[in-house]
């Protein structure tokens, strides 16, 4: 799709459709908000006589002159947000496409609420971007609906000397998403397909593509060289594990950051087996990788100034012949024993093999992302990732970044208490605790022990990963969390 940058009038911009922006009052709709048609009497009348009222992502579809408008609502003017008009472009890409439109035109708005035209820029991009993604690889699509395709949108800024900017701006939501679909494919493929192999062979490409180191230790030398923690994991399955470093190493760099993803391709338990409901889901649960992957992609195309390390693990987690079993104790790469009680917390074991791996990277911070646990769901459902650091400053710039990209988190205390529940009898540490009780909070405090001095940051995407319902700018699926996240952690990392 192409998206270009005008200035000038929004109903002159020669698209099938122009969007309306619309905020909402008590009642009905108080106001639009692009500049030029501001005193529109007539086509405000007529929105008002369809019965719009500006909502939130509510629509009006509206016949003028020779040409069509669409009313997206924003809701009250106090809740305007670079996310609302994230969703506003998501909502409008979407509806024009449900429609046939092939160009629409969105205005780039200056409230100074929402911040420079550069940003709004990209957050309606992104939301066009985002929104329009489907997965269909594997299914037969009607031909009326594949023929139906926007493809030209045109962004249109207040002032002629805004148009630089937007433009940058849309190029890199260009590639931001493209690293979020990359991500959301990868999610979305079934286990039979993104087996682990498929995600090393996925890092493979794109080191290639973008010039990038790609290191895969493959199973029979990981259990040489002690990984113990991935080893008892993948032991159980027929599809070899792949341990995947994906490293982006510019001339000039500013800093190092490691992002270690968790990447069980299925997770069925293992000989913990987990009840049959929904179990389907569990080709999910390589969330962390496809984030990391999508991170060092992106990155990399936008030449950020600083070192990337992307650590993976990539497994499947089946009972078998061959599986670990409760009870087992298993020698981690750093040397730790993990005595085994439920084979079903399976991403930590893997994911502290990846977290002692990158101290040899001597990070300036390092950032593990995983759907670890379902009591993050519990406790934090799918509005926010859970965040566990002891850094203050980690945490600060991490939450900053979640907020900047409505990819939001909410910390979780880290205290040494919760590490007793993890004394073993027979070993340094158990992987799981008796009562279950602050079960993320204890799954952070066993990847704790690896990532040692580190200065480190655990996500819990167990929540926010996947989407039951679609949302403005996230079908239902694959959420693709993490990667506008950390890309905008490291861009305001080397600002300052
Ligand atoms: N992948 C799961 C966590 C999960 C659960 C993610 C639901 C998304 C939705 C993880 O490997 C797991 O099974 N964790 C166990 C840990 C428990 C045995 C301590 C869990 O959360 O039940
Ligand atoms: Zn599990
Ligand atoms: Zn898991």
């Amino acid at each position: 799709m192409r998206i270009t940058v005008q200035s000038g009038r929004l109903e002159k911009s020669k698209t099938e459709l122009v969007v309306v922006p619309a905020l909402q009052d008590e009642e009905k709709f108080e106001r639009l908000l692009s500049s030029s048609l501001k005193s529109d009497r007539a086509l405000i009348g007529l929105m008002e006589k369809a019965g719009f009222r500006g909502s939130l992502n509510e629509t009006v579809l509206i016949p003028k002159g020779s040409q069509w408008f669409l009313g997206v609502g924003l809701g009250k003017s106090k809740d305007l947000s670079l996310d609302r008009m994230r969703q506003l472009a998501g909502t409008a890409a979407k509806a024009a496409r449900a429609r046939g439109f092939r160009s629409l035109a969105l205005a780039v708005l200056s409230q100074a609420q929402l911040g420079a035209a550069g940003e709004v820029a990209q957050a309606l991009a992104e939301g066009v971007l985002l929104s329009l993604y489907r997965y269909d690889q594997l299914k037969e699509v009607p031909k009326y609906e594949k023929n139906r395709r926007v493809e030209a949108v045109v962004l249109v800024v207040e002032r002629s000397s805004e148009v630089a900017s937007a433009k940058k701006a849309v190029e890199k939501a260009q590639v931001i998403t493209e690293a979020v679909a990359l991500a959301r494919d990868l999610i979305n493929g079934p286990s039979n397909f993104v087996t682990p192999t498929y995600l090393a062979d996925t890092a493979r490409r794109i080191g290639r593509q973008n010039r990038l180191h790609c290191q895969v230790i493959p199973f029979a030398e990981l259990k040489r060289r002690g990984f113990g923690g991935i080893v008892g994991v993948a032991q159980g399955s027929n599809h070899p594990a792949q341990f995947i470093v994906l490293d982006y190493r510019p001339a000039r760099a500013k800093a190092t950051f490691a992002f270690c993803g968790k990447g069980i391709t299925f997770d069925s338990g293992g000989i913990s087996l987990k009840p049959s409901a929904k179990m389907e889901q569990m080709k999910y649960d390589m969330s962390g990788a496809a984030a990391v992957l999508g991170v060092v992609q992106a990155s990399a195309r936008l030449k950020l100034p600083v070192r990337i390390v992307g650590i993976i693990a990539a497994t499947e987690n089946l009972p078998s012949g061959t599986a670990q079993k409760p009870g087992d104790v298993l020698k981690t790469l750093s040397g730790k024993t993990v005595e085994v009680i439920n084979t079903d917390a399976e991403g930590r074991l893997v994911l502290s093999d990846c977290l002692h791996y990158a101290k040899r990277y001597k990070p300036d911070c390092v950032v593990d992302l995983a759907t670890l646990t379902g009591a993050c769901v519990v406790a934090l459902g799918s509005e926010a990732i859970g965040l566990m650091t002891q850094s203050d400053r980690l945490a600060n710039r991490l939450t900053a970044a979640g907020e900047k990209t409505h990819e939001r988190l909410w910390r979780l205390p880290l205290w040494d208490e919760y590490k007793e529940m993890l004394k073993s009898d027979v070993a340094d540490l158990k992987n799981v605790t008796d009562t279950g009780q602050a079960g993320t909070i204890t799954a952070a405090k066993f990847l704790e022990e690896f990532a040692g001095d580190l200065p480190w940051a655990h996500l819990d995407i167990a929540g926010t990963a996947w989407a039951d319902r679609e949302k403005p700018y996230i079908p239902k699926g694959a959420v693709g969390i993490g990667v506008r996240l950390l890309i905008r952690l490291m861009e305001e990392w080397v600002k300052q």
